[in-house]
């Protein structure tokens, strides 16, 4: 059976203070959780938080990566890099990304290609906006962005890349998809990977992001295609990502 996934993005948050309490209080119960936990913090702490984690089931990941292998690119990081910091996963195409720093899918399927060959595990994130979901354009936008990137890497390669369903109006607005709502969606996304490839449409891991806490999620993890979450502000309370790592699936 496929392990249930949590990955905390900490986004832009912590201070080297702010992080060794958060961490402190995560390693109390990591290793009872019935989850792999994975901490994506922002860059210049990727080393503080592998230094507390190591031994741990804790896993470390990055929340971006650069779509070349190195050069002249100033101001960013490689997936080797991130694979010299001890990484395993790198978020991919968060909508943060894509509408604060014009990620489009042909750069997205780059930044996954080299995250796949420095042997990270790249996470693609997808989701709609409110205007495209009122439009009853959620599932069209949904599978665009996962057939550009199929399209580009192929099959074979994306079979190592987990999925997250963020829909863009339930990021930090404390507005989530209902267990329904998020339900119908991943129903939808492992049909479509069903229809490519019936072996990966179980194997692969469909996570849920947007606004999940420590009250909801005990409801959606229960729906059937939900593999586990991506969380952001609750992953910054110790006391909120402890009790979603503990829920009984
Ligand atoms: P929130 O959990 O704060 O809504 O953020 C979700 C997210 O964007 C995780 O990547």
């Amino acid at each position: 059976m496929k392990q249930t996934l949590i990955i905390a993005n900490w986004k832009m948050n912590g201070s080297i203070l702010a992080n060794s309490k958060l961490l402190t209080g995560m390693l109390k119960f990591s290793n009872t959780a019935n989850t792999e936990l994975v901490i994506c913090p922002p860059f210049p702490y990727l080393h503080q938080v592998k230094e507390y984690i190591v031994g741990s089931n804790i896993k470390l990941g990055a929340q971006n990566v650069n779509e070349n292998n190195s050069g002249s690119y100033t101001g960013e990081v490689s997936a080797d890099m991130l694979k010299e910091f001890y990484c395993r996963y790198v978020l991919v195409g968060h909508s943060e990304r894509r509408s604060l720093f014009q990620e489009s899918n042909g750069i997205i399927a780059k930044k996954i290609t080299q995250a796949m060959d420095a042997g990270l595990t790249p996470v693609l994130c997808i989701g709609e906006s409110l205007a495209q979901r009122e439009k009853g354009d959620a599932q069209s936008v949904i599978l665009e962005q996962l057939s550009c990137v199929i399209n580009d890497i192929g099959l074979k390669k994306f079979k190592s890349v987990v999925i997250a369903y963020e829909p863009i109006w339930a990021i930090g607005t404390g507005q989530t998809a209902s267990p329904e709502q998020a339900q119908k969606v991943h129903r939808m996304i492992r049909q479509y990977i069903y229809g490519l490839d019936p072996i990966l449409s179980k194997n692969i891991s469909i996570l849920y992001g947007g606004s999940v806490n420590e009250i909801n999620a005990a409801e959606l993890i229960k729906q059937k295609d939900i593999d586990g979450f991506l969380v952001g502000g609750a992953s910054l309370k110790p006391d909120s990502i402890e009790t979603i790592c503990k829920l009984k699936i």
